[in-house]
C-alpha cells in the first residue's frame, strides 16, 4: 500500500503526549462555588433534588468555606433563604439579612476568598418573582431601586462582586449608579447578562424556595430558541458597566457561549445549574454514568466553548478530581 494520508492518532500514543498537547485545562480557581444560607443553628439540610448540596446555617458555615479553600477554589456565589418573605423583597436588602450576615462573617474569617453576592429578589418575595408585582405584572423601573439597595447592602457587607440576576432592563445601570454613589466604585459587576427561561433550573427553586407562585418568568428571561438577542442582552449590559458577562444555563446554550466569547473581550462565565447538576447526580445514583468522567467532559467543554469562570455546584468535586489527577 503506497497511499498518503494524515495520521491524526501520532498525538495521542500515550497519556503524556496527550497531555503535551491539550488545548484545553480545568483549574480549581475556574470554579465558583453555589452556597446556599439559612437562618438557625445547626442546619445542614441537603436538599432533596440536590444530593450534596445543602441548606447550611452560619454557625456551619466556616466549615464549608474552609473545605473549599483548601481545594483551591478561590471564590463562592451566596444565595439566602430568608424565614421571612413580603411583597417587596425586603430582606434582600436588609443590612441584616441573611446574605449579607453570612457575607460579613465570611470576609471577616477569609479575607482573600472572593464572595460573590447574587442580587435579586425571588427568593424574598412572597409572590417568588424577581420585581415588584402590580397587576400580574412584573414592573421592571420601579424595581431597579430595589436591586441598587440590595446590591450597596451587600457591598457594605463586603461583597467582592455584585451579580444581578433578575433580567430587568437597565439593571446594570442602575446598580452600576448604586454602587458608584455609595463609594462602591471598585466593586465589580457580574451580570447575569444572558439568561433563559429555563426548565434547568427547577432544583433551584426547590433549594431557594424561590418558585413563582403564579405565571412564569418569560416574561423577563429570555426564550431559550434565540440566539441573536443573546449579542444584544450582552451588549446592553457591557454599555452599562458590566465587567463580567454569565451565559445560563450552561450545556445547551454552548453555542451562546461561543457567540459571547468571539464577539465581547471581557470574562465569559457560564452558570452550569441546578438541572444540570441533578440529572447527573440521579444518573450516577442509578449507577448509568461515570459521574467523574461526565462531569469533566461537560465541564472542559463549557472552558472549549469559550467561558473563562464556572459556577458550578461540581465544583468542590472537580477540584478534587484536578487534584488527584495531577
Ligand atoms: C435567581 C436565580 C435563579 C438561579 C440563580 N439565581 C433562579 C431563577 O431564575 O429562577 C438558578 C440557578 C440554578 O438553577 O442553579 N433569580
Amino acid at each position: 500500500m503506497n497511499i498518503q494520508f494524515t495520521r491524526h492518532r501520532r498525538l495521542r500514543n500515550s497519556n503524556n503526549l496527550r497531555a503535551m498537547v491539550r488545548e484545553t485545562h480545568l483549574r480549581p480557581e475556574d470554579f465558583i462555588y453555589p452556597i446556599f444560607v439559612v437562618e438557625g443553628d445547626n442546619k445542614k439540610n441537603e436538599v432533596p433534588s440536590m444530593p450534596g448540596v445543602y441548606h447550611l446555617s452560619l454557625d456551619l458555615l466556616n466549615q464549608e468555606i474552609e473545605e473549599v479553600i483548601s481545594l483551591g477554589v478561590k471564590s463562592v456565589i451566596l444565595f439566602g433563604v430568608p424565614d421571612e418573605k413580603d411583597d417587596v423583597g425586603t430582606q434582600a436588602y436588609h443590612d441584616n439579612g441573611i446574605v449579607q450576615r453570612a457575607t460579613r462573617q465570611v470576609k471577616e474569617t477569609f479575607p482573600e476568598l472572593v464572595v460573590v453576592a447574587d442580587t435579586c429578589l425571588c427568593q424574598y418575595t412572597d409572590h417568588g418573582h424577581c420585581g415588584i408585582v402590580e397587576n400580574g405584572q412584573v414592573l421592571n423601573d420601579p424595581t431597579l431601586d430595589l436591586l441598587a439597595r440590595t446590591a450597596i447592602s451587600q457591598a457594605k457587607a463586603g461583597a467582592d462582586i455584585i451579580a444581578p440576576s433578575n433580567m430587568m432592563d437597565g439593571f446594570v445601570a442602575a446598580i452600576r449608579h448604586g454602587l458608584d454613589e455609595a463609594g462602591f466604585e471598585h466593586i465589580p459587576v457580574m451580570s447575569y447578562a444572558v439568561k433563559y427561561a429555563s426548565a434547568f433550573y427547577g432544583p433551584f427553586r426547590d433549594a431557594a424556595h424561590s418558585t413563582p407562585q403564579f405565571g412564569d418568568r418569560k416574561t423577563y428571561q429570555m426564550d431559550p430558541a434565540n440566539r441573536d438577542e443573546a449579542l444584544r442582552e450582552a451588549q446592553s449590559d457591557l454599555e452599562e458597566g458590566a465587567d463580567f458577562l454569565i451565559v445560563k444555563p450552561a450545556l445547551s446554550y454552548l453555542d451562546i457561549i461561543r457567540d459571547v466569547k468571539n464577539q465581547f473581550n471581557v470574562p465569559i462565565v457560564a452558570y452550569n445549574v441546578s438541572g444540570e447538576y441533578s440529572m447527573i447526580k440521579a444518573a450516577a445514583q442509578n449507577g448509568w454514568v461515570d459521574e467523574k468522567a461526565l462531569v469533566m467532559e461537560m465541564l472542559v467543554g463549557m472552558k472549549r466553548a469559550g467561558v473563562d469562570l464556572i459556577i458550578t455546584y461540581f465544583a468542590k468535586d472537580a477540584a478534587r478530581w484536578i487534584r488527584e489527577d495531577q
